[in-house]
């Protein structure tokens, strides 16, 4: 069995914490192509692209893509280039909103050949197959804004991935990060739970400090078996390394599930539940100047 990769450790409470402001050895060494010692999300890549379809799930449709759009803030005759772009689901909006190019890299080829079937023909998009951890020709300086779209928990050296979006940047340009909320919704660490003596859901974390590798079992009914790989990481942590690799974070949104629940006995305090524990984070930032 292949060694696991190696993760640089950003968590100060660990032996061997990479202090802000140094290099961690070996960033941004990974091979072009699919993330290092994993086979990405190229095996899941006909399911995910039946469940995006054109305009995304119901949590793209609803709060992932409006808070991505406010906070990129797109202007007419602008270049976007969407990291980890899966399908292409943020390509659309952005090409509506008027910007001048749009440019979608991700290590699947088959998520790039279905963004490809989908908006390939339009003159203002580019696609490129390409792991973005990696130094790759597409990080050159060339763009107003990066966005990155509920990939952050999905790749293996975030450091990597900050550096190349800033990188990309022109200077000062601007990034947007939407992921799974690090604090509240950790596969298998968090859940909903209800206290039947205070009529309360609440949210229970079992584990939120260390940082994971969470399997996740892509279509369970299916018996498949075909799993990607969530990576948990405290908020810390996650911040740290925007900074390691040239993003200063600028504003910051936490977002809520639209899902409400049919009218019962419950539905008053799910509600409720609903509006104080947000589920996704979203980040918005500047490219640092480059050190020398
Ligand atoms: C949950 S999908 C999100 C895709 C898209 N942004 C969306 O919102 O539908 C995660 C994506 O990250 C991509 N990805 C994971 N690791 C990557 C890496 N190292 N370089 C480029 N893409 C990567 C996967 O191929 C996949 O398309």
């Amino acid at each position: 069995m292949p060694p696991p990769p190696r993760r640089p450790n950003y968590n100060p409470r660990k032996p061997g914490f990479q202090a802000p402001g140094k290099t961690p050895q070996g960033l941004g060494n990974a091979p072009q192509g699919q993330p290092q010692g994993e086979q990405g999300w190229d095996p899941v890549a006909a399911w995910y692209d039946k469940l995006v379809g054109e305009s995304g799930s119901d949590y793209h449709r609803q709060v992932i893509l409006p808070a991505a759009l406010r906070m990129v803030d797109p202007r007419p005759g602008e270049s976007i280039i969407d990291v980890c772009c899966g399908q292409g689901v943020l390509l659309k909006p952005l090409l509506d909103m008027g910007v001048a190019k749009v440019t979608g890299v991700d290590a699947s080829p088959r998520l790039i050949a279905a963004a490809k079937a989908r908006h390939g023909a339009e003159r203002r998009v580019e696609l490129i197959t390409a792991d973005a951890c990696a130094p790759g020709g597409w990080a050159d300086g060339s763009h107003d804004a990066a966005t990155c779209v509920m990939a952050v928990h999905d790749v293996t050296d975030p450091v990597g991935l900050f550096s190349n979006m800033s990188r990309a940047l022109k200077p000062g340009g601007r990034a947007v990060l939407v992921l799974m909320h690090p604090c509240f919704r950790i596969p298998r660490q968090s859940h909903w739970g209800w206290d039947a003596d205070q009529k309360v859901q609440y949210r229970r974390l079992d584990a939120y400090g260390t940082p994971q590798d969470i399997a996740i079992t892509t279509h369970p009914g299916k018996g498949s078996g075909e799993q990607t790989t969530f990576h948990h990481r405290p908020l810390a942590e996650l911040i740290t390394a925007m900074g390691l690799g040239g993003l200063a974070v600028t504003a910051c949104e936490e977002l809520y599930s639209h899902r409400r629940s049919q009218t019962g006995p419950f539905s008053k305090a799910e509600h409720r539940a609903a509006q104080e524990f947000p589920l996704f984070l979203a980040l918005k930032a500047r490219r640092l100047p480059r050190s020398a």
